[in-house]
């Protein structure tokens, strides 16, 4: 198949994790935002913890008001968060296992286990008229549940195979590259819209880039990382031409 246009969400969670280690004001993630959208970000995530570690309530409330791009709202599934959603109604909320004691989001929402709880969330943000995103481990059984649980979306978690390549293991990077695709192929038959994220950088993205099933990409950390030395424009612009780098690979490879 031919690659579709890819999207570059800009999540701005540690700008507020920066901001938050002396108090105050600065930075700014709804700067951040603003300054990303100026570079060419597609849209802009934050997520609102249960603990507020980084984001906080009036982040995400001047982030809906503020920002002229999609906001996706990423969030674990409870009743409070649930609420805050329907109140703002974001373009996106992307459910997300939460878990008070890790440092970032450890592994995909168990769907299959969570079904019972998730179908009434995803349902009523639905009908808010919240795209619903469910963040999960790129297996064909859980696009699967993904499809029967009603969620237009799913952010496939590309952890495993970005720490593969910090490790330079390449047989555990071409492995973790085949379930990525073999899920994105798999959804994609099945009516799901692809995205993927969690720990791209510069040097990772590029083959999950190449995935023609994808649409969407949502990074952070890394892009945050590089702009200490560079600034945030060119960050995203460096991330920017990775991505398509990597697409461009692929469409190249298709026709060849
Ligand atoms: N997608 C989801 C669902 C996430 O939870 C995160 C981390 O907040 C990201 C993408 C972005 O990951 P990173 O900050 O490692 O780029």
């Amino acid at each position: 198949m031919s690659a579709s246009p890819l999207r570059l969400g800009v999540n701005v969670d540690h700008v507020a994790t920066l901001r938050n280690a002396r108090g105050g004001t600065m930075p700014d993630p709804v700067r951040a935002a603003q300054a990303a959208v100026a570079a060419g970000a597609d849209g802009i995530t934050a997520h609102l913890r249960e603990d507020r570690r980084h984001i906080r309530d009036a982040d995400v409330e001047r982030l809906r008001r503020e920002i002229d791009r999609p906001l996706n709202f990423e969030m674990a599934a409870t009743e409070e968060m649930l609420g805050i959603a329907l109140r703002l109604t974001p373009h996106a909320a992307c459910l997300v296992p939460e878990k008070r004691e890790e440092r970032t989001t450890e592994g995909g929402l168990d769907i299959v286990g969570g079904r019972e709880h998730l179908a009434p969330v995803i349902g009523r943000l639905g009908e808010a008229g919240v795209r619903v995103s469910l963040f999960v481990e790129p297996e064909v059984h859980v696009m699967e549940a993904a499809r029967a649980l009603g969620a237009p979306v799913v952010e496939l978690h590309t952890g495993t195979y970005c720490e593969a390549v910090i490790a330079g293991d390449a047989a555990k990077v071409r492995s973790e590259l085949a379930r990525l695709s073999r899920a994105a192929e798999h959804g994609h038959a099945l009516g799901l819209e692809i995205h993927a994220g969690h720990g791209l950088t510069v040097d990772s993205v590029g083959p999950v880039a190449a995935l023609p099933q994808l649409r969407e990409l949502n990074i952070g950390h890394a892009l945050m990382a590089e702009a200490i030395f560079d600034g945030l424009p060119a960050a995203i612009r460096a991330m920017r031409a990775a991505m398509e780098a990597g697409r461009r690979q692929a469409q190249d490879g298709t026709r060849a």
